[in-house]
């Protein structure tokens, strides 16, 4: 009798260990990529950017499950005691309103959660989304978003400093580019780079993201896991570049620019930060090259007075206008190399940071049409921890004086290793195929800017750099 309790006993230890790890696998599973459970509420997608004014403006977006038609944000000058994380204190919090819309999307249809062709059900979300202004140049803040009742968790943001501060302590932000996942482990995976970045680059003062976040837009689970994977994310302001993958849902997740949010934008905008001029273009909004109207937005801005003036101007575009590998040879890709090189040659950028093609590419610096290579003194220094071959380039007779076109890789889990025909019409200084995801780290002070590359191993979660390069004014 005695035995026969005992074996009962050990059964129903069995079946309750059984049933609480059942209940704990089903929480893991439910609320994987799906952002972290915050307060009862789930916030998806947290997207921090830039407004029309970096120094005084930020952008916030996010998601939710439920139909709430709240979108709030409140915040307040940090001080260095505030953390990330800790409690929000609301006596010192300012609040601001922004708007909500229901967006009609997708996701993989119940099981099919792991397959990289699922087949897709219908899921709606609202997406909120915070204009806010006035703040003050060169302030970190501590922010928190809701619906007024349910909150995120305790960030951070940081404004630009203004044209007073010189520029000579200089600034760092990351370059990021082409996760394009299907599935959650290829998020995974974009995770641990976004944080071998962060530990490389400490705090950026932006990410730039060269695009192809997704390899299927309309998979709004994908998206989840894209800012859901990246821990800390929602302490980092991104500065998106659309991809071929996301040319419909582009500013669906990124808040751009300072008009309602919905209407009035293309994906192509500028802004300038402490001395530098950044032009992000859309390779997306014409037939096959860029629209006539975005051409002539691009004339404009590489002519007007704060291009002049910045130290250095840096063109961020998806669809790589100059490399030797895997896309350059396409129709489209000529068309756009095409209209695109004679306008920075004759109106001027320094860096054309490129994407799209998922390995490793600096060209010469090129003049003219891209097959003049522009004169320069080279050196290295060390910096950051790395040797840094530093290029000091020389005004050309034509009055241009050298474009770099620069591709540092992609930061998620396809590399293209296939060989192309040889493009001798195409300066390569690099070309290199990959193995792993890369991230770039880059410096600026007054007279220098440099491109740190770092190769992830994506099993031993190293960084080794792939090239260091810079330019020297
Ligand atoms: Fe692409």
């Amino acid at each position: 009798m005695e035995h026969s309790n005992k074996k009962h006993a050990i059964l129903l230890i069995i079946l309750t260990a059984i049933a609480v790890l059942t209940v704990v696998l089903v929480l893991v599973i439910t609320n994987i990529g799906r952002g972290r459970n915050r307060a009862g509420t789930k916030l998806l997608n947290i997207a921090v950017t830039f407004g029309d004014d970096p120094c005084t403006q930020k952008n916030f977006s996010w998601y939710t499950e439920d139909d709430s038609q709240n979108a709030v944000i409140q915040y307040y000058p940090a001080s260095e005691s505030d953390k990330v994380g800790a409690k929000f204190d609301t006596s010192r919090a300012v609040t601001a309103e922004g708007f909500t819309e229901r967006l009609d999307t997708y996701i993989p249809k119940a099981g099919e959660e792991y397959s990289a062709s699922a087949a897709l059900e219908p899921k709606s979300y609202t997406r909120h989304a915070v204009f806010v202004t006035g703040l003050e140049p060169g302030m970190r803040y501590m922010y928190r978003i809701g619906d007024g009742k349910n909150w995120s968790d305790t960030a951070e943001f940081t404004t630009a400093p203004d044209s007073s501060v010189s520029a000579g302590n200089g600034f760092s932000f990351l370059i990021v580019s082409d996760m394009q996942g299907y599935i959650y482990s290829d998020y995974e995976l974009w995770g641990k780079v976004f944080g071998k970045a962060m530990d490389k680059c400490g705090s950026p003062a932006f990410m730039v993201n060269l695009g192809d976040f997704v390899e299927r837009q309309d998979n709004a689970l994908v998206w989840n896991y894209y800012f859901g994977l990246a821990d800390g994310l929602e302490n980092v302001t991104t500065v998106p570049v659309a991809g071929n993958k996301e040319d419909k849902m582009f500013l669906k997740y990124f808040l751009l620019g300072s008009q309602d949010g919905i209407t009035g934008l293309n994906g192509y905008y500028s802004f300038d930060y402490m001395n530098v001029h950044f032009t992000v273009l859309n390779t997306g909004d014409g037939t096959k090259d860029l629209s006539k109207s975005q051409v002539k937005w691009l004339k404009n801005d590489l002519s007007s007075d704060k291009a002049k003036n910045a130290a250095f101007r840096v063109v961020l575009v998806h669809k790589a206008p100059y490399s030797d590998r895997n896309h350059a040879d396409d129709s489209e890709i000529v068309k756009i190399r095409q209209q695109l090189l004679p306008l920075f040659d004759e109106y001027g950028a320094d860096v054309v940071l490129e994407g799209h093609d998922h390995y490793y590419f600096r060209s010469e610096p090129v003049v003219s049409d891209g097959t003049v290579k522009a004169e320069y003194e080279s050196s290295s220094v060390s910096a950051g921890g790395e040797k840094i071959d530093v290029f000091k380039l020389q005004k050309s007779s034509t009055g241009s004086s050298g474009v770099f076109y620069f591709m540092p890789g992609a930061s998620g889990v396809r590399q293209h290793s296939k060989e192309f025909r040889d493009m001798p019409e195409i300066l390569a200084a690099r070309s290199i195929i990959l193995n792993d995801p890369t991230f770039c780290v880059c410096d600026v002070t007054e007279d220098h800017i440099y491109f740190r590359t770092y190769e992830v191993d994506r099993y031993k979660l190293t960084a080794t750099p792939v090239e260091c390069w810079g330019i020297q004014k």
